[in-house]
């Protein structure tokens, strides 16, 4: 890391290729290469600093390439510093000195490039590197996401973005290969603690194939991708994803009624030969609410009355949010929570009563109830994705805007005072809790990754309800997250850290 002071050498610069860059002034230290960071510093300082350099003999590059040896930036906050460079595709940037403005402001007085001192240097924080291994290896992102760390900050929107538009207009085509690719692939991207600034910085992450890398370059390029841009504009995508977007229609039923010529709400509600189910009806009747994204404010005031209800039934119950309100999630299209008694078999009743009780408080909108089918027998499930077996119900409450910390999130002109949410309740026996709050937690990405991981690399197969070792024969028994983790051998990721 330490590097002996550069010895000047006396040589007037004849090539004008450079000229743009370095003009007249003369080049004392041509082993050395810098380039100001922008950033912080702001364009005019930036400027006057590469002068002053200039002037006293120093190469500063305008544009950072590979060729340069010396990054020196007033940016305080090394983990941005770093994710900007990371997302900068450089090759080079292992042999970087990566420094801060006290290295540039010693070498200044001293009239010559000052040797590195620790003091000196801006230390890449992101990722933490395993022990003991070298201070310039990357570390490696996981195939899986479940080996990865995904915060709800998102470095590379514009491209996840444009990749689940892809991913949703295959599923409508029912092409669930490149569906599935686009999905992983903004799944990898969504990890990155920095942005992708240009293709060469994607050489080593997984899951991006040639069509991926094609629509990234054209966003780089472009700024958009044409490909999503004709997705969107098409008739059949758009109307797919307003009839997708009501409560209990699902992309068959969707591509049904397009298929018959519908293409709008009303189409669909002045056609007397279309039977709509209680779900359907429900969701046509509380769109406008359950449209709206659920605020976090709103999903602690529906943790307040379900905490009510659930301990006024049962002291001694656990309930406990799970979902994306759980990973740290701002909004939400649904507030869901995880309820169970600590004596076995009472968490069916458990449910059953709690309903009863938001129905006693007029709050009960809407209320699909699907008793346990959970049966240990049955167990362990080959069926990838498959639904779990738990007592559960799909509700719509009615939430007051008195019992919400800054009020409702709702339309400008809504005078109504409340609103629906939809709330979903599972309850599991105690005893498969943990594995049903693992389950139910999500994201969906990351739970098909951990049942990927479990079935690929461990031969155990993972569902909500157990982990079962093939190879043993044998279930694995959980109390908290943190066992499964471990049964799977896999670090621990908190679920604020599972947002795939
Ligand atoms: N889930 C499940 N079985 C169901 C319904 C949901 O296992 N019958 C799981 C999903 O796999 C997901 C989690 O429960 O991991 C939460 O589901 P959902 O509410 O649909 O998604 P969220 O991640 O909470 O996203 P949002 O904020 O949009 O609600
Ligand atoms: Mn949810
Ligand atoms: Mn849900």
């Amino acid at each position: 890391m330490f590097q002996a002071p550069v010895v000047p050498r006396l040589r007037k610069r004849s090539r004008a290729v450079e000229a743009g860059i370095q003009r007249h002034e003369e080049v004392k230290f041509e082993d050395v290469r810098l380039y100001l960071v922008e950033k912080k510093m702001g364009r005019s300082r930036r400027s006057f600093l590469t002068q002053l350099a200039r002037s006293k003999g120093f190469i500063v590059d305008d544009i950072l390439s590979d060729k340069v040896t010396h990054v020196v930036s007033e940016d305080s906050q090394a983990s941005s510093l770093w994710a900007w460079l990371n997302g900068c595709g450089l090759k080079n940037l292992p042999m970087m000195q990566v420094l801060d403005i006290s290295w540039f402001t010693d070498s200044m007085g001293a009239g010559r490039p000052v040797a590195v001192e620790s003091r000196h240097l801006i230390q890449d924080t992101l990722p933490t590197l395993p022990e003991g291994s070298p201070p310039t290896a990357v570390a490696t992102v996981s195939q899986y996401a479940c080996q990865r760390r995904t915060t709800i900050e998102n470095n590379n929107k514009i491209f996840t973005d444009a990749f689940e538009v892809l991913a949703e207009s295959y599923e409508f085509n029912e092409n669930e290969g490149p569906c599935l690719a686009f999905r992983r692939a903004a799944s990898v991207l969504k990890s990155l603690p920095w942005a992708v600034e240009c293709l060469g910085a994607t050489e080593d992450l997984p899951c991006l194939g040639d069509h991926t890398k094609a629509v990234m370059e054209e966003i780089l390029l472009y700024g958009r991708s044409l490909q999503v841009e004709s997705i969107l504009s098409n008739e059949r995508y758009q109307t797919l994803k307003l009839f997708t977007s009501v409560f209990g229609v699902g992309p068959k039923t969707a591509e049904k009624w397009y298929r018959r010529g519908l293409r709008s709400f009303s189409d669909i509600l002045a056609e007397p030969s279309i039977q709509l189910n209680r779900m359907q009806q429900t969701g046509f009747l509380h769109y406008g609410d359950i449209s709206r994204a659920v605020s976090k404010a709103e999903a602690r005031a529906l943790g307040n009355i379900i905490d009510e209800a659930v301990h006024a039934i049962t002291p001694d119950a656990i309930l406990a949010l799970t979902g994306g309100f759980r990973r740290g999630k701002e909004f939400g299209h649904d507030v869901d929570f995880i309820v169970t008694a600590l004596e076995l078999g009472k968490e069916e009743s458990l449910l059953l009563d709690i309903i009863d009780r938001l129905k006693h408080h007029g709050i009960l909108l809407y209320c699909d109830y699907q008793a346990s089918t959970f049966d240990i027998s049955k167990l362990p499930s080959h069926r990838f994705e498959a639904m779990d077996h738990f007592a559960k119900c799909f509700l719509i409450l009615r939430l007051e805007g008195s019992q919400v910390d800054g009020g409702l999130n709702i339309a400008e002109g809504d005078s109504r005072g409340w609103r629906g949410v939809r709330v979903d309740l599972v309850s599991p026996p105690v005893d498969r809790y943990a594995y049903a709050l693992l389950g139910w937690t999500g994201s969906r990405q990351f739970e098909r990754d951990l049942r990927r991981f479990a079935r690929s690399e461990k031969r155990m197969l993972l569902d909500n309800h157990a982990l079962y070792d093939k190879r043993k024969k044998e279930f694995l028994a959980a109390t908290t997250e943190k066992d499964i983790f471990a049964h799977l051998g896999l670090e621990y990721i908190e679920p604020w850290q599972r947002n795939a």
